[in-house]
């Protein structure tokens, strides 16, 4: 399995031990949270090495460390990989210090690549909260089209959120 990837200066690499800090103040990040709609409870750093370990060691799921010219920014991951129905989930954050660079376009063409040349999927899947454009507007640029809503999915700052899932099938992504 490929576990180098770069583009335009975004690198994709494996999650490191001394990553776990980093990953801990992306994660616990308010524009983070808000955008993503973590569970309310702020992760310490148990929970995220048994998350980057659990992350790491499983079969269903590729998860990666996104640098830029040399800086740790964020992390992008394809889960739920399903081999028999070749399906899987993207999730991606980059820091709030680095939005605004191209990094999450990039990122998101990256992955999609790599899920289709080296994964062989049928269907990559991702959603966005209804209060994220930007993540809407990365996925459209990589060719995801929506999908449908999903009423109600998570609560942020004490109001649910409605999800919108949005997908790119093997054909579209050839074209
Ligand atoms: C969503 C996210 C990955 C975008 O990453 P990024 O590196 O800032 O993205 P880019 O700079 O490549 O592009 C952002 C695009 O969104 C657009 N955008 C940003 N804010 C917007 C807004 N409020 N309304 C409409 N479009 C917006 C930008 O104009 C840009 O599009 P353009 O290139 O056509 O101008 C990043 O904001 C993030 O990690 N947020 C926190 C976690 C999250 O939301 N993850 C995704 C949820 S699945």
């Amino acid at each position: 399995m490929t576990r180098f990837m770069e583009r335009d200066g975004v690198v994709f690499r494996p999650v490191e031990e001394e990553d776990k800090e980093f990953l801990r103040k992306l994660i616990n990040h308010e524009n983070v949270r808000d955008t993503i709609g973590m569970a309310p409870k702020p992760k310490n750093l148990k929970d995220e090495e048994e998350h980057v370990e659990l992350a790491s060691e499983q079969d269903d799921a590729a998860y990666f460390l996104i640098e830029y010219e040399g800086e740790k920014v964020g992390t992008i991951s394809l889960e739920n990989i399903n081999r028999d129905y070749r399906r899987c989930h993207l999730g991606l954050s980059i820091h709030p210090d680095y939005h605004g660079q191209g990094i999450g376009t990039t990122s998101v063409q990256m992955i999609t690549d790599y899920a289709f040349k080296d994964l062989n999927m049928h269907k990559v899947r991702g959603g966005y909260l209804e209060h994220n454009p930007a993540s809407k507007r990365i996925m459209e640029k990589a060719g995801f089209q929506e999908e449908g809503i999903e009423r109600e999915f998570k609560l942020v700052d004490g109001g649910w959120k409605d999800v919108i899932w949005m997908s790119i099938l093997e054909q579209e992504w050839r074209e």
